[in-house]
């Protein structure tokens, strides 16, 4: 049997690793990543070694042929590979490689919008009848603006900047573009789209994928008549200034989720993970079911705070309950990274206080109830770059202004940085990105020398992670912690509890130890700071100032 379907529960207790692939590794010198770098670097990820990683899956950001208005978030071909990244057969053998090593494989569908330079949008604009005139959301305009523009069809905003609506002079008539004009948005409600966005994801998992993230799943239906969404005022932009019942999560979507995790679920071991788009924890978690997980993003705007992720972690639970199973992320291609974001300082060096701070961080999310997701970088805490908005690649960077508020996406996409060496042993080419400046003494072979690094402390907790079906699969209770800087839970299955206690300020703290049940005791399994081998906790424990402690009952 291959070994990556031995484990039908990796949705669940897993862990993801999130590749861009533009910016892993590049094998041409091409100053773009590819698949082939991706191939080279399976040892990093897989599970078999001890300088590994061990992760269950990557996810790739889109591979699909893309002219780049959105960085492969606009699909000018479903079921292509973009010639920079490689063909179907370097797919094909990275699928074979990965499997062979107990990985899974996510692709990312992009289905909500395609490029306006995909066949499907260039049929549709060139008039209002033929077989794809309905492809896309087409409406007339219902006058004119007081200068004489053709009006918008409603209030609908997109999220990267002014009316989500394109006038096209050709068909006289708007187009629906939720993101940048140059991504219309597809007419899931003509039952050819459907079909045809269908067998998107049926080729895909007939090439052997192991499952999706369905980027903006919650946009796929819009309300059939069109109307605009009700007016709100008080907050600040235009994008707040309306309640947004009516350009997403349609009633409608539910039978078409069931549709598309038919399909999935065809055959064991296979999953989805939807990005859920500007909505409620409560939405998400309604959203989510087993196999199908629903990214709410909560934890990516936490302020470092114990009190803030104690609340946090609370709201998740309340939402989701003991039964609905969540996805914890903390960075990804859309958000600053979590290593800049939490080091106040804006710059402390490696295994300084932004570094202690990531490895608080990595503890929290690899022993949170949920599925982790890692982004690539965060295990060596790589940091954002400082791209200005007037350099910046980020479309809707490029658009921000005075009206229109935006931070620039590229800082989170910079080249992995792998060694000290020209290039970082990213690419011999021009980086499509500048390295990240610390990329000398931040990278992975330097960080794999360093016990006390922080990739040296996510390969340990993984492995932890790993091993104990309590970290990977239990309950979890809120534990008091008696320290208003720590975060402390516990988690349980049948035969094995762990204690989780995070201490998130940079002074030691006093915690109170719950009592491990009838006669055991809780023994420390990891600790970012030095203890003793199997050291037995009491009563009360100290943390070492932003300690990360891990124990298990014996
Ligand atoms: C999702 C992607 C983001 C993209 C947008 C439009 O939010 O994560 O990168 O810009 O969808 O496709």
């Amino acid at each position: 049997m291959d070994a990556s379907s031995s484990r039908s529960d990796w949705w669940k207790t897993g862990v993801v690793y999130q590749v861009y692939p533009r910016s892993f590794a590049d094998s041409n010198a091409d100053g773009l990543g590819d698949l082939a770098g991706i191939i080279e670097h399976l040892d990093h990820l897989d599970g078999a070694g001890p300088g590994s990683l061990g992760i269950d899956a990557i996810w790739l950001s889109p591979i699909y042929p893309s002219p780049d208005f959105d960085f492969g978030y606009d699909v000018s071909d479903y079921v292509g590979v973009d010639l920079r990244y490689g063909t179907l057969a370097d797919f094909e053998r990275l699928v074979a490689a990965c499997h062979g090593r107990g990985i899974k494989v996510i692709l990312d569908l992009v289905l909500n919008h395609s490029s306006h330079l995909h066949p499907w949008f260039q049929a549709s604009r060139s008039g209002r009848t033929g077989p794809y005139a309905d492809w896309y959301i087409w409406a007339d305009s219902p006058g004119r603006t007081l200068l004489g523009r053709p009006r918008p069809p409603n209030n609908w905003r997109s999220w990267f900047g002014g009316s989500a609506w394109q006038w096209d002079d050709g068909r006289g008539q708007f187009y629906l573009h939720g993101f940048m004009p140059e991504q219309p948005d597809l007419n899931w409600r003509n039952p050819d789209v459907r079909k045809a966005l269908l067998d998107v994801v049926r080729t895909w998992l007939g090439r052997g994928v192991d499952g999706f993230r369905l980027d903006v799943f919650n946009l796929y239906l819009k309300d059939a008549a069109l109307r605009s969404n009700p007016r709100r005022i008080g907050r600040r932009g235009a994008w707040s200034w309306q309640r947004h019942v009516n350009d997403r999560n349609q009633p409608e979507l539910e039978d078409l989720l069931i549709e598309i995790r038919g399909l999935v679920d065809a055959e064991p071991g296979r999953m989805t993970v939807g990005e859920l788009f500007d909505s409620s924890i409560g939405h998400g978690a309604a959203y989510s079911a087993p196999h199908h997980l629903v990214f709410d993003f909560l934890f990516t705007t936490v302020p470092w705070s114990a009190a803030a992720f104690r609340a946090a972690i609370a709201t998740r639970e309340a939402a989701f309950g003991p039964k609905r199973w969540p996805a914890n992320v903390l960075s990804n291609h859309d958000q600053p990274r979590h290593a800049s974001r939490n080091d106040v300082s804006g710059g402390s060096g490696v295994g300084g206080v932004g570094d202690a701070r990531a490895k608080v961080a990595a503890a929290m999310l690899l022993t949170l109830r949920g599925t982790a997701f890692l982004y690539y970088g965060e295990e060596i805490a790589q940091r954002n770059l400082v791209v200005p908005n007037a350099e910046a690649f980020d479309p809707p960077a490029r658009r921000a202004g005075l009206f229109f508020r935006w931070w620039n996406r590229d800082q989170a996409r910079g080249p992995m940085a792998w060694r000290p060496e020209p290039g970082g042993g990213f690419t011999t080419g021009k980086p499509w990105l500048p390295l990240p400046p610390d990329v000398d003494v931040r990278n992975v072979a330097a960080q794999s020398q360093d016990a006390e690094s922080v990739l040296s402390y996510y390969r340990r907790a993984l492995r932890l992670r790993r091993e104990m079906p309590a970290l990977n699969s239990g309950a979890q209770e809120p534990v008091e912690p008696g320290d208003p800087d720590v975060v402390a839970y516990v988690r349980r299955t049948e035969g094995q509890a762990a204690l989780i206690l995070l201490n998130f300020a940079s002074r030691p703290a006093a915690v109170r130890v719950p009592a491990a049940a009838a006669g055991g005791t809780w023994r420390v399994s990891l600790s970012t700071h030095p203890r003793g081998p199997d050291e037995a906790l009491g009563g009360s424990a100290t943390l070492a100032p932003l300690e990360a402690l891990i124990a298990a009952q014996a």
